[in-house]
């Protein structure tokens, strides 16, 4: 194995992508500190606990061991740092614009903290176009000894998805880099070295996939960088749009958006991954992005015609799982529904923009009883969607007892491997709304509907 040049790291914000950066940074031999405002985070760091749940993240940071350290201080922090990121939040306003106070803050706090040896500034947080060099103005207006190219500002998005971002953030399909200073972007390249040529030792429990070789570098200028970030989501986000869109047109025509997505998926030009129709999008990124793009559009007297229908489509997805419902129970006043799952995906126990918060909240609305359950999410749950009224059930079944039906809004592999047969025969009547294919035969006397294909089970 080569041995890599370790770099002196700063990371600022440690949320998703920050720790994630952080961790994974270390792991790969770089002297890391991350830094947060929230002191209470840190302590928990600092005694080697993490504040969310992804899996493999707590042995990787195990292994990164010392090289690894958490810090309230920027001064402590960023004056020893070659490379210092911004992974703090971009939160959405009411306009779908994010807010870039956070950014602004760690900006000028970084600055009045430069030491004026070459350092490089990068931009991991999900921003605006634009916002790279706005940063690098914030730095020049608030650092206390200007050193004209001291440092330089460089945009790398993070393309790490919730719930295998050890997986993602190893075995990259590419790493962007953006900047308008050459040696800003070498220092990056020479930082992600191990990553671009595979060059550390896989861990244990995040085995090298098999036919994966190395990322593809893509090196770009600073706005080009900033836009990938925002383009790479829009077009997944239009993906599922689009399977959802063809799914609901599916059940009119007796086709099967399963095998309609096969077929298509085989064209190496469309590709089969992020095609699965069901409850829609949800997450942190995905609502954010589109809705910044599209507010990043508006400010330039562009539309963005696709991107709103892709939204749309969305939003109306929402709702497909209470018309299954009440296509079958007419009135849901009084009735009693289960809901599995509340994450917005499977392996993370992140809420945001969950589409099941949408259904409970409608469902309770309209007068049912909703008992739900989750694997992992239910903790924050009772924190998060403390407004909401529902009860929880401790297990699935648990759940099922006595429903007038049951949503599926998760594909957890606990809702996969559930015996159904015995699971339905818990409930009043049997009524599964799968919105995440996880049951794939019928029980006995039980109806299962589906998303873009026909439902399973006798007609009630
Ligand atoms: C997404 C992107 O996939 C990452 O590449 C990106 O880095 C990240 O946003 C980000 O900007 O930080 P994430 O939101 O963690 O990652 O989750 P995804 O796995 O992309 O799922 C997003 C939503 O789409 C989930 O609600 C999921 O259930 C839904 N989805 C996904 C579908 O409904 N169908 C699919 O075929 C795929």
């Amino acid at each position: 194995m080569r041995e890599i040049k370790p770099f002196k790291v700063a990371i600022v914000g440690t949320g998703y992508v920050g720790l994630g950066t952080a961790i994974m940074l270390a792991y790969l031999g770089h002297d890391v500190v991350g830094l947060d405002v929230d002191a209470a985070k840190v302590d928990m760091l600092r005694r080697g606990q993490l504040p969310i749940y992804e899996p493999g993240l707590a042995e990787l940071m195990q292994q990164a061991g010392e090289r690894l350290r958490w810090t309230t201080d920027y001064a402590e922090a960023i004056p020893e740092a070659d490379a210092i990121f911004i992974c703090v939040g971009t939160p959405p306003q009411a306009d779908g614009r994010p807010d870039l106070k956070y950014v602004a803050e760690a900006a000028r706090c970084i600055a009045r903290n430069l030491n004026g040896k070459v350092q490089v500034v990068v931009n991991k947080s999900t921003v605006p176009v634009g916002t790279g060099d706005w940063v690098a103005r914030l730095i020049e207006d608030n650092a206390l000894e200007y050193h004209a190219n001291r440092y330089f500002v460089v945009s790398n998005p993070e393309f790490l998805r919730e719930g295998t971002a050890v997986h993602d953030s190893l075995y990259p399909d590419r790493i962007v880099v953006g900047g308008e200073h050459e040696e800003g972007v070498k220092r990056l390249v020479e930082l992600y070295a191990p990553l671009l040529e595979q060059s550390f030792e896989a861990p244990e429990f995040a085995p090298r996939p098999q036919a994966y070789t190395r990322p593809a570098l893509v090196t770009t200028s600073l706005g080009s960088a900033e836009m990938i970030k925002y383009a790479a989501n829009a077009f997944l986000a239009l993906k599922i749009s689009f399977a959802n869109e063809v799914a609901n047109l599916c059940e009119h025509v007796d086709a099967d958006i399963e095998e309609v997505v096969r077929g298509i998926g085989c064209d190496a030009r469309i590709g089969p991954r992020f095609l699965a129709a069901g409850a829609g999008w949800g997450g942190s990124c995905f609502g954010k992005d589109t809705a910044a793009l599209i507010s990043t559009g508006a400010d330039y007297g562009y539309d963005m015609p696709i991107l709103q229908a892709a939204v749309t489509v969305n939003t109306r997805q929402r709702h497909v799982a209470i018309t299954k419902l009440q296509r079958h129970l007419r009135r849901l006043k009084g009735k009693r529904v289960a809901v599995l799952g509340m994450a917005f995906k499977p392996g993370t126990d992140d809420l945001r923009d969950a589409p099941a918060y949408d259904c409970i909240a409608r469902l309770v609305d309209l007068g049912a009883t909703v008992v739900a359950h989750d694997p992992i999410a239910m903790d924050r749950a009772r924190r998060e969607w403390a407004n909401l009224e529902y009860e929880e059930a401790p297990t699935a079944q648990a759940a099922l007892k006595g429903a007038d039906a049951v949503l599926v809004m998760t594909e957890w592999q606990e809702y996969k491997d559930l015996d159904w047969s015995a699971a339905c025969r818990l409930m009043r009547n049997r009524l599964v709304i799968d919105l995440r294919g996880v049951v794939t035969s019928a029980p006995a006397a039980t109806v299962v509907e589906r998303v873009g294909r026909p439902s399973l089970g006798a007609p009630q």
